[in-house]
């Protein structure tokens, strides 16, 4: 493993999420009512699934999910690697732990549900991850994630991308709302921006102990994709968005 280059991403994530605390839920644009109702139906049925009334949420930012949980979950934690965002976090009552994903703080069995909202494709790999998930969820325990992704999506129509990224510049967007943010940090923070080997993924939960579904979609990109496409679910290659609903075996 390139562990100076895993450091790397890890010091550029922090570095950039300080930087851009205060401006992230305007720059991020992803807040609509209408995803926040799709984020608390999505927990109230992980919640049902998972059994239970502890909620950790991975990479949790300025509170998105755990905003979203309240009334759902009692118990709410959400970490991140940049104590600047944290305090943005303003659901209450919900613990945040300045963390990274790799080295959770918490007792094994701790959790019935782990959310990840927007969050894989900001880490160098994930072996590290899955086993403190593993470690950290009970057994029966459900882990969530949405909003990365796939990496045959971009094979597959990477022009197309290449040219939205033209018109849609997020990196100089950051850049803009900061003059801490480089271009170079911002590309180190987007390590997988040209998506996730799903089925790497798929294997690497399988072999820690997990039974795995991935689905696709484009459900909260943009208005225009969200009265096209809505909540289907597409053919691995042909949605953007991976949901991962990944069960720890008893
Ligand atoms: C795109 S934001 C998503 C925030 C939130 N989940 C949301 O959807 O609004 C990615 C978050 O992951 C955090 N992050 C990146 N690498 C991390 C790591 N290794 N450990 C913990 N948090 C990390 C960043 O600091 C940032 O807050």
């Amino acid at each position: 493993m390139d562990s100076l280059s895993k450091n790397k991403v890890k010091a550029a994530n922090k570095k950039l999420y300080n930087a851009i605390a205060s401006k992230y839920d305007e720059i991020d644009g992803r807040r609509s009512l209408e995803l926040r109702s799709w984020i608390k139906e999505t927990l109230a049925q992980l919640k049902a699934k998972g059994g239970g009334d502890k909620l950790l949420d991975l990479g949790t930012g300025s509170g998105l999910i755990t905003s979203c949980a309240e009334n759902i979950f009692s118990t709410r934690i959400g970490v991140d690697i940049s104590s600047e965002i944290l305090k943005l976090n303003r659901s209450k009552p919900c613990s945040s732990v300045v963390s990274d994903v790799d080295k959770l703080p918490f007792k094994s069995n701790s959790f019935d549900v782990i959310t990840c909202f927007a969050v894989l494709h900001h880490l160098y790999n994930f072996e590290d991850l899955v086993k403190e998930i593993s470690r950290v969820l009970k057994p029966g325990g459900v882990f969530y994630s949405d909003h990365d992704m796939e990496a045959l999506f971009y094979k597959r129509f990477w022009p197309i991308l290449k040219l939205y990224r033209i018109f849609h510049d997020a990196s100089k967007r950051y850049q803009e709302s900061s003059d801490k943010i480089s271009k170079e940090m911002y590309d180190l923070t987007e390590v997988h921006e040209n998506g996730i080997n799903s089925t790497e993924l798929t294997s690497l939960f399988n072999n820690n102990g997990f039974n795995i579904i991935i689905k696709y979609h484009w459900y909260g990109l943009s208005n225009i994709t969200d009265k096209l496409f809505a909540k289907k679910c597409f053919l691995s290659g042909f949605a953007p968005l991976m949901t991962i609903t990944a069960v720890k075996e008893h």
